[in-house]
C-alpha cells in the first residue's frame, strides 16, 4: 500500500508551527520513496475546547479512527489553564485518547549526540560520547487509569483523594514484550524499574517480567532496579541503561528526567503504540514530541521542529513500516545539527540560532 494516510493533530502554541515544518520533511520524503500521503488535520487540546467546546472532539476522534496513524503535535497552555484540571487540554485529550486506542507501549528514545553534549546539564567528561538510551513505558495502565479515582467528603468535613495503582498479568507482559523487541534491535539489556519493596503491583510486575523473559526472551539481559534508585542512576550515569522498562507513572517520571540530561526537550520525540493493527498490518500509533507547547516562545518563529520532524520519522518507521525512511530522516535531522551547525535557540549554546524553517530547511538538503 503506497498511500499513507494518516491524521495530524497540531495542538496548540508551537504545535501547529512545528507540525507544518514536520510535514514538509515528511513529504519530502515520501515522494523521494515514490510514497504518497493523505492526511487529514483536526482540532485537539486548546483548539478543540475553542473551536468545538471539548478537547478532544468526537470529529477529531473519528478521523483518528479513519487512519492508521496519529501525528500529534502538543496541547495546553496559560489560556486554559484556569478550567478546571479535568477539562484541561493535556488530561481531557492526550489520557483519552491514548485509553480509546489503548496505546500501550510509549516508547522514547533518550539521544544525545556526542557533538551536543553542552547541552546536558551532565558534566560533558560523563557523557564523552553523547547519550544513546530508550524508556519504555507503560502507558494506559496503573495509577493514572485505576478505579476508584475519586475525591469525598469525609463526615468530618475534610476531603479525602484517592487514586488505585492496578496492573494485570497480561499488561505486563505486552509492554514487557514491547520491551524486549527493543533491546533486540539495539544493546540487549532490559532494566526493568519498579518498586517491589513496597508495591504490590511491582511485586507482581517483577515476578511477571522475571518470568516473561526467562520463557521467551532468555538471551536477553534482565535487570532490575528500585525507581529512586534508577533517578539517581540515570542522573549519574546514564549510558549504564540501554532500554529502561517501567510502569506508567515510574515512566512519566524518569523519562522526564531522560529528558533533560538528553539536552533540549526540542530533540525529543517519542511513539505510543496500540493493540490494533492499521491496514499496513503496523501497530495503530500516536507520534509526539516529549516537549510541550512553549507558549513563551509561539509565533516567534524560533523553535525546534526536530522533535516533531523525528516523531515524524518514528511513525515512519513503526506504523508504515518504512524504517529505511526513518533512518534516513534521523540521519538528515543529526547532520543538520551537528556537521552543518544548523541550531535553533535551545541547541544553539553561543553560536548563531537559526529559526524553525530554516533548521527545516537544513534537514530536508540532507534529505536531497
Ligand atoms: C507525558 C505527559 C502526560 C503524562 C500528561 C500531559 C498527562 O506528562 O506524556 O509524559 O503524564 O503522561
Ligand atoms: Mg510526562
Amino acid at each position: 500500500m503506497s498511500t499513507l494516510k494518516f491524521a495530524v493533530l497540531p495542538g496548540d502554541y508551537i504545535g501547529p508551527e512545528v507540525m507544518s515544518e514536520a510535514l514538509r520533511v515528511l513529504n519530502h520524503a515520501a515522494s523521494a520513496a515514490g510514497l504518497t500521503l493523505d492526511y487529514t488535520f483536526a482540532d485537539v487540546g486548546g483548539a478543540g475546547i475553542d473551536n468545538h467546546g471539548q478537547a478532544l472532539p468526537a470529529s477529531t476522534l473519528q478521523i483518528c479512527r479513519n487512519s492508521d496513524a496519529i501525528l500529534f503535535g502538543s496541547v495546553g497552555g496559560p489560556k486554559w489553564e484556569t478550567l478546571p484540571p479535568k477539562e484541561q487540554p493535556e488530561r481531557a485529550a492526550l489520557l483519552p485518547l491514548r485509553k480509546a486506542f489503548n496505546l500501550f507501549a510509549n516508547i522514547r528514545p533518550g539521544l544525545l549526540y556526542k557533538e551536543l553534549t553542552d547541552a546536558s546539564p551532565l558534566k560533558s567528561e560523563r557523557i564523552p560520547e553523547g547519550i544513546d538510551i530508550v524508556c519504555i513505558r507503560e502507558l494506559t495502565g496503573g495509577i493514572y487509569f485505576g478505579q476508584p479515582k475519586t475525591t469525598i467528603l469525609l463526615e468530618n468535613g475534610e476531603f479525602q483523594a484517592i487514586d488505585t495503582m492496578i496492573y494485570k498479568t497480561s499488561e505486563i507482559e505486552r509492554i514487557a514484550e514491547v520491551a524486549a523487541v527493543t533491546a533486540k534491535a539495539r544493546g540487549g539489556r532490559v532494566c526493568s524499574v519498579d518498586k517491589a519493596n513496597v508495591l504490590e503491583t511491582s511485586v507482581l510486575w517483577r515476578k511477571t517480567v522475571i518470568d516473561y523473559f526467562a520463557k521467551n526472551h532468555p538471551e536477553l539481559e534482565l535487570s532490575h532496579m528500585y525507581v529512586d534508585n534508577a533517578a539517581m542512576q540515570l542522573a549519574r550515569d546514564p549510558n549504564q541503561f540501554d532500554v529502561l522498562f517501567t510502569e506508567n507513572m515510574f515512566g512519566d517520571i524518569l523519562s522526564d528526567e531522560m529528558a533533560v540530561i538528553c539536552g533540549s526537550l526540542g530533540m525529543m520525540s517519542s511513539a505510543s503504540l496500540g493493540t490494533e493493527r492499521n491496514r499496513h498490518g503496523h501497530p495503530f500509533g500516536l507520534y509526539e514530541p516529549a516537549g510541550g507547547t512553549a507558549p513563551d516562545i509561539a509565533g516567534k518563529g524560533v523553535a525546534n521542529p526536530c522533535a516533531q520532524i523525528l516523531s515524524a520519522a518514528m511513525m515512519m518507521r513503526y506504523s508504515f513500516g518504512h524504517p529505511e525512511i526513518a533512518t534516513k530522516i534521523e540521519a538528515a535531522v543529526r547532520k543538520a545539527a551537528t556537521v552543518d551547525g544548523y541550531r535553533t535557540g535551545d541547541i544553539a549554546f553561543g553560536q548563531k540560532a537559526v529559526g524553525t524553517k530554516e533548521m527545516t530547511d537544513a534537514v530536508i538538503a540532507n534529505l536531497s
